[in-house]
């Protein structure tokens, strides 16, 4: 096989950006290539806050081509740039035309059912006969391709634009889709910022009622710069029933209010167990912290969601309860907020 550019760009193909399943080539790091005889040259531009990263890289690349039969010598011209500080600024509205609205849902700490709340509010507005995105923006662990089932990965179109999964009809994108599982998540801010850019700008949607955005859970200097990049139509915040909740959501609130995103309102989540037996309400973790919060907040109050085991089951199976269950009062209590999001973003 004679020594063409193609393939040595094929080659390049193999090598891997240090923690993520995608290569160089279509990261589009690689710049240049130039081949003469046996000698091949390759200019290789990355954008990245990781020196060590670009240094595996380069190693890496060399070990690929000089593995390729014919070659003599390779010359490579590595560099890493370090990505510009995003800028704080709202981000720009026109992005995303053929999306209607874009909701975040976030939460000021972790594991309070942000996922779930945004896969089955997704589901919620899809039986209401919206058209329906759901974009899972969280870096720490990104989870909505296990709970929406999504089985298949996103493929390219002929005009190199991404195409999202399906996952109970529901379009999902997850950040997900470009980690490597097996390695640790290793990338920083830049690398993120570069990959949420991209799916906003690559990701072919189609024409959507809704965007649902899965935020990284937290109000950190991370969240508000990806809120800054999703140009968000409103946002909703979930918290569970206890007092200290209400610190968590105000600084959500807060960093809402920063990037000029309305706050929809706050959704109570792991409200009460209904018991599947006798229909009886327990309220293990109090109750009405949610309603609390956001009349102390200003914002409207958009319901609460029983704690159900079915939700973990649908959650882990990948059949969200608005669709297992349909039936269950946690379903129902989905599509009441789904109501409720429709009527507070059609007035924001
Ligand atoms: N109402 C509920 N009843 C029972 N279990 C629930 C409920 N809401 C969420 N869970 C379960 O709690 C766990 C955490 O939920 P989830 O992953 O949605 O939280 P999260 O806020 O997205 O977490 P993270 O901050 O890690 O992203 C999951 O196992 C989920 O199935
Ligand atoms: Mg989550």
């Amino acid at each position: 096989m004679a020594l063409t550019e193609a393939v040595v760009r094929e080659a390049l193909k193999k090598v891997k950006f240090p923690g993520l399943s995608r290569d160089i080539v279509s990261f589009g790091f690689v710049r240049g290539v130039r081949v003469d005889g046996g000698s091949v040259e390759v200019e290789i531009v990355m954008t990245t806050a990781n020196q060590s990263a670009g240094e595996a890289v380069e190693r890496d690349a060399r070990t690929a081509l000089e593995a390729l039969p014919g070659v003599t010598s390779v010359k490579l011209d590595c560099k890493v740039q370090a990505p510009q500080a995003p800028q704080a600024a709202t981000p720009p509205r026109t992005a995303l035309p053929g999306v209607r609205y874009k909701v975040a849902v976030a939460s000021g700490k972790g594991g309070v059912g942000k996922s779930t709340v945004a896969a089955n509010l997704a589901l919620a507005l899809l039986r209401e006969g919206a058209a329906v995105g759901l974009l899972d923006a969280d870096i720490y662990g990104p989870s909505q391709q296990m709970m929406m089932g999504c089985t298949d990965k996103p493929r390219v179109s002929p005009e190199e634009k991404i195409l999202p999964v399906d996952g109970n009809g529901v379009k999902v994108m997850s950040l997900g889709f470009l980690m490597d599982p097996d390695q640790p998540v290793i990338w920083r801010g830049p690398m993120v910022m570069k990959a949420l850019q991209q799916f906003i700008e690559d990701v072919e949607w189609g024409t959507l009622d809704y965007l649902i955005v899965d935020l990284p859970p937290g109000t950190g200097d991370a969240q508000l710069t990806m809120t800054q990049q999703v140009p968000l139509d409103g946002a909703v915040i979930v918290t569970t029933p206890q007092d200290v909740a209400l610190i968590d959501a105000r600084k959500g609130l807060a960093m809402f209010q920063k990037v000029n995103v309305p706050v929809l309102g706050v959704i109570e989540n792991m409200s009460a167990f209904v018991c599947p037996h006798c229909g009886n309400r327990s309220e293990i973790f109090k109750h009405g912290g949610g309603r609390r919060t956001a009349e102390q907040l200003g914002v409207p109050f958009l319901g609460d969601i029983p704690i159900d085991p079915e939700i973990v089951v649908g959650g882990d199976v990948g059949t969200p309860i608005v669709v297992s269950h349909p039936d269950s009062a946690a379903a129902e209590a989905f599509r009441a907020l789904a109501i409720a999001v429709r009527r507070q973003i059609e007035r924001a």
